[in-house]
């Protein structure tokens, strides 16, 4: 009962800004970007479907070279076809949840071909039942978090991010609901896992980690946080599926979840020093509530945690 109406006045509160409803009133007026990527090669994770698809095909038809990254081969081929410019496409097969594989990527021919001036931290799940990938981690906090900072950690270290280029990691309003937490992001008691709760944490845990990272690089590359509202996704329709029965009418479609990622790359503003989370081209705050502030931990407690947790 409680949980329930927890939902209701977390989704009251943000009905006007994250639907389709807030991504209209935010752009009104505003001439839409027409980008020109050529020359660039970005790395989309999480590709093959909703906000990732479309972000790999816009980025496609502006002249970049993408990476797809996806773990379903039938699904990449697809993507692939439906690429305006197929031959700038290139398909990367790996599980996102597994370590192993994200090690693996860099030392792959077509990422080893050319530096990365955009690398899309995008894939994200919020699973409702408790599973845990072969190497031991809750699957959510493994395909989140802990994935997207081995994957992107491992490409710097291998000298494949262009220092001048950009990375966005995609996070997601439900990070309002959770403070930084470290320990229970990666909940190894099934009894205890709520999809929900974990979602958040990792969704928090990404916007300490864009600190974290760009306190550590100094803008070499710089590292940006946003996130894409409400979109009518795959993810959305089998995870959260009365919350879209509820609201489908006014959900965003990807493309236009995809919206400030694009924007953030062809605009390349300055990470904000006071912090912030961009939705719809613009900064908001990075809490909502009083109660999310409150945490022991730090962005650099984070980086930490995760480095423990990945070696
Ligand atoms: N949709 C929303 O309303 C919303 C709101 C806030 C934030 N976001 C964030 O936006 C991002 C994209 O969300 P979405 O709604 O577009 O998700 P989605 O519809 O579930 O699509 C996710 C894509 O990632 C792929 N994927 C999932 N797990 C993978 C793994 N282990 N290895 C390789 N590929 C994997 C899926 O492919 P398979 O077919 O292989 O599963 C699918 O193509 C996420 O980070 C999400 O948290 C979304």
């Amino acid at each position: 009962m409680f949980r329930s109406l927890a939902s209701l006045f977390f989704y009251t509160r943000f009905v006007r800004s994250f639907s389709v409803l807030g991504y209209r009133r935010a752009l009104a007026g505003q001439a839409p970007i027409a980008p020109d990527f050529s020359g660039q090669t970005w790395l989309v994770t999480g590709a093959t479907g909703g906000i990732g698809r479309a972000i790999a095909l816009q980025a496609n038809r502006s002249g970049a070279r993408v990476l797809a990254v996806g773990r379903s081969r039938d699904r990449l081929k697809e993507l692939k076809s439906e690429a305006d410019k197929p031959g700038r496409l290139v398909p990367l097969m790996a599980d996102l949840s597994l370590l192993s594989e994200l090690r693996r990527l860099p030392s792959k021919r077509s990422v080893q071909t050319r530096p990365i001036d955009v690398l899309v931290n995008n894939v994200g799940v919020l699973l409702n039942e408790y599973q845990t990938t072969t190497e031991g981690f809750e699957t959510s906090f493994a395909t989140n978090l802990l994935g997207p900072f081995v994957l992107t950690e491992e490409l710097k270290a291998a000298g494949h991010l262009v220092p001048q280029g950009l990375v966005i990691n995609v996070s997601s309003g439900g990070m309002y609901g959770s403070p930084l937490k470290l320990e229970p992001m990666n909940c190894m008691d099934p009894d205890a896992f709520d999809g929900m709760t974990a979602y958040a944490m990792h969704k928090r845990a990404m916007v300490e980690l864009t600190r974290g990272w760009n306190n550590r690089w100094q803008g070499e590359p710089v590292v940006q946080v946003m996130h894409p509202g409400w979109v009518d996704t795959e993810g959305v329709r089998t995870s959260l599926p009365v919350f879209r029965r509820a609201l489908q009418r006014v959900l965003r479609t990807p493309e236009q979840g995809a919206d400030t990622v694009l924007w953030l790359a062809e605009q390349r503003p300055s990470p904000p020093s006071a912090g912030g989370i961009w939705l719809d081209r613009s900064l908001q705050p990075e809490h909502e509530f009083a109660w999310t502030r409150r945490s022991p931990h730090s962005a650099e407690d984070l980086v930490t945690y995760l480095r423990g947790q990945a070696d």
